[in-house]
């Protein structure tokens, strides 16, 4: 059975004393879920303090970007390398508002994933379709390209322990959440075509994670679903409470499975 992971990514919120607050009360009120993989995204700001609050921790860091060079005169960029020297053990790579607001592509994405698996980064890649690319019946088409050419030149023993988020663009930050089949259906889909790209085994073995409006409400419907093991969350991660009860919900329907 494949382990859940529940992921904050907390975007542009929480200043440093924020960040070490909101992270504490999730270490304090998640100490005891043993079988749910918890990662959260602070801002780059924030990395170092929590990386050396979380060393003794179950609970993974990741960060929500990194440019593909190991350094250099790239102003306001920031490495794998430097990632992982906060401690860092994941990557946010290719979210909606990167891709939208700042000119990402699956030839970037491509680039940054090979960055994040040189330096040992376990990448969190997100794919999805926008509202009007759904509504035309695009979306097999279109979650096609993002994980093919987000893929493309790696093979099973690059990608290591990489996870896929599927986030369709219109369920985020909107309230407006895919049905549990809708999801199920696009992650069966995502899991057909990387056992056509590389094996069964592989396939079964990649986490999928859904984004977009997950609650505490609707977390349980959606961690049922065969192929959804577990969430990319953003607004319901900035409380602890929000945050740690889709982590206890998902906990309880793994362990009836
Ligand atoms: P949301 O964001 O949960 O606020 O919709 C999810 C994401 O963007 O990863």
């Amino acid at each position: 059975m494949r382990r859940p992971i529940i992921a904050g990514n907390w975007k542009m919120y929480k200043d440093v004393n924020e960040a070490v607050e909101l992270a504490n009360s999730i270490k304090r009120a998640a100490f005891d879920m043993d079988n749910v993989d918890i990662v959260i995204c602070p801002p780059f700001t924030d990395l170092s303090d929590i990386g050396e609050m979380l060393v003794e921790s179950a609970i993974g860091l990741g960060a929500q970007n990194c440019f593909w060079e190991k350094e250099g005169a790239f102003t306001g960029e920031v490495s794998a390398t430097m990632l992982k020297s906060v401690g860092c053990q994941y990557v946010i790579i290719g979210h909606s508002e990167r891709r939208g607001y700042f000119g990402e592509t699956d030839g970037t994405v491509n680039r940054k994933l090979r960055a994040a698996v040189d330096n040992d980064l376990i990448p969190i890649m997100c794919v999805g379709e926008t509202l009007e690319e759904r509504e035309a019946d695009k979306t097999p088409d279109v979650v096609r390209t993002q994980v093919t050419q987000g893929l493309k030149g790696f093979d099973e023993d690059h990608l290591g322990q990489m996870v896929i988020a599927y986030e369709p663009v219109w369920a985020i930050g909107t309230g407006r959440t895919a049905t549990p089949e809708q999801a199920q259906e696009v992650h069966v889909m995502i899991r057909d075509l990387i056992r056509e790209l590389y094996s069964g085994s592989f396939a079964e073995s990649k986490r999928i994670l859904y984004g977009g409006s997950v609650k505490p409400e609707n977390a349980g419907e959606l961690m049922k679903q065969e192929d959804i093991d577990g969430g990319l969350i953003g607004g319901a991660s900035l409380k602890a409470d929000s945050f740690v009860d889709i982590i206890k919900t998902t906990s309880r329907v793994y362990e009836g499975r």
